[in-house]
Parts: structure tokens; C-alpha cells; sequence
């Protein structure tokens, strides 16, 4: 039973579009009953142990869909769950529609001739805002960068909102040390990725810090955790 699944599923994909080949998962675009669909799929990694390659993709599968759904359930951005299936890893979720993701977005203003400072400001407000309220839920992202958050322009406003993916990784924990690494993570990412950001993400925190309840705790292990990566460096 379980294998006839699978080969259900791998015939699926076999006409669905590959969008992105990673090291861990591929991802299609495809159509689930209708529907615009993107497709996770987490394939065997052949240089792990079988019996821990199937639990550590189980366990990620496991933790993407429940950390989406626990978002969902208090307001935040993430794509709708259509259909998991345990024996082949994969998740069918909803395509965000002409979505681009804010690495692309923040990339593309900062080569325009006309930088539009205020545009990115607003940008950056935005995730220190969800990324607030995803905290309070005791989320734990794991993987937090301009990639894994996407924008989806505005049907009747012309507002774009953000939605949040790639959960993966993520983890519920109430811990302030979770939450200030969890933002460390996008630091030092975000700084990489988008060269003369400093101010920029200055205002990212500085959204944070008022959106959520609990953020003074937060902060302040986030700068023992960035004292902690410098006295490292400083070692060597
Ligand atoms: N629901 C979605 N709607 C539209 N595009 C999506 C959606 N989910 C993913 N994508 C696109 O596919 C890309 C990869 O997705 P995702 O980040 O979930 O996988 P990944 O980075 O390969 O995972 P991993 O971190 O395990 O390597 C995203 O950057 C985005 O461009
Ligand atoms: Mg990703």
C-alpha cells in the first residue's frame, strides 16, 4: 500500500515542473485538484545511514507542515497545506501567485537607479513585524533568510504582503537564546546577501522590538549571542 502511493506520487512528479533542485528537496510546480501547487519533496540522501535518512527527512517533513499550520492558525503569511504524503516526503502547497522572493526584491531596488530607500524601510518593517508575531507564537524558524521569505503583490491595493516558507527546520520553543539565534541567523545572512544594510536592518529589529511582547528578552540575547560570534572570530 504505502509503495503504491509512492509510485503514485513519483508518476505525478514525473509531469510535474522542477523549479529548484536542492541539496535536500526539490521543488515542482504542478496542479493539485485544480489548483496552482507547489510540490516539496524531500528525496533519500545516499551518504546517510538509510535508517537515520528516513527519520531525519520524516522529522522535516513533520516540522515543515507544523510549524505552516501552527503560523496559519494565529494569522501569519504561510501557504496553505494541501496534502502530505509520509512515504514519499512530499508537501503539496499552495503556489504563491507572481510572488517573488524578498532577496530578488531587495537585489533588483538596490540595482535600480533610483534607489527607493523608503520602499525597502517599509519592506524591512514588514519582516521585523511578522517575523515578531511568528516569534510569540514560539515558532522557531531555523533557516531565516531573504530567500525563505516571499512577496505576493496585493490583488486590489497594489500592497504586497509577505509569506513566509521553508520551514523545515523550524522548531517551537518559548526560549528568548531560540529567538535571538533564530535572528542572529538572518543577520548575518542578510548582511552577506545585501551588501550596505546595516541601517537597513537596524530598522528590521527596530520593528520587531515594538511588534512584539517579548522582545526586550530577545534582543538582549541576540547581542550576547552576536558578542559571543565576535570574541569566535577574534580567536580564529
Ligand atoms: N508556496 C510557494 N509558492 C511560490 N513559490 C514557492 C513556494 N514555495 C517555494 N517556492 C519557491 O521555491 C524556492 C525553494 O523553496 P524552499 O525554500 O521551500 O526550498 P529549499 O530552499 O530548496 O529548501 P531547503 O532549505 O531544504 O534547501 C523558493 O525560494 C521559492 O522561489
Ligand atoms: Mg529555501
Amino acid at each position: 500500500m504505502a509503495q503504491e502511493k509512492s509510485v503514485a506520487v513519483s508518476d505525478f512528479l514525473s509531469k510535474a515542473e522542477l523549479i529548484k533542485q536542492g541539496a535536500e528537496a526539490r521543488v515542482y510546480r504542478s496542479e493539485f485538484l485544480g489548483k496552482s501547487a507547489i510540490v516539496k519533496e524531500r528525496f533519500p540522501k545516499r551518504y546517510r545511514h538509510p535508517v537515520l535518512d528516513e527519520r531525519l527527512t520524516h522529522r522535516r517533513t513533520v516540522q515543515e507542515v507544523r510549524a505552516i499550520l501552527r503560523c496559519r492558525r494565529a494569522g501569519i503569511s504561510t501557504p496553505v497545506v494541501y496534502f502530505v504524503d509520509y512515504t514519499s516526503h512530499c508537501i503539496f502547497l499552495e503556489e504563491i501567485m507572481g510572488s517573488l522572493t524578498v532577496r530578488d526584491h531587495i537585489a533588483s531596488i538596490q540595482q535600480s537607479d533610483s534607489c527607493k530607500e523608503q520602499e525597502l524601510e517599509h519592506l524591512a518593517e514588514c519582516v521585523g513585524h511578522i517575523l515578531a508575531k511568528m516569534h510569540d507564537e514560539d515558532v522557531i524558524h531555523g533557516d531565516l533568510t531573504t530567500s525563505n521569505m516571499l512577496l505576493r503583490h496585493g490583488l486590489e491595493d497594489g500592497e504586497s504582503s509577505l509569506v513566509l516558507i521553508d520551514f523545515g527546520l523550524s522548531y517551537i520553543s518559548a526560549l528568548p537564546e531560540d529567538k535571538g539565534v533564530d535572528l542572529y541567523v538572518l543577520e548575518k545572512a542578510f548582511l552577506s546577501t545585501h551588501p550596505n544594510t546595516e541601517t537597513l536592518f537596524d530598522k528590521l529589529l527596530k520593528s520587531y522590538r515594538a511588534s512584539s511582547k517579548k522582545s526586550s528578552a530577545v534582543i538582549k540575547k541576540l547581542d550576547e549571542v552576536r558578542l559571543r560570534g565576535r570574541k569566535r572570530s577574534m580567536v580564529g
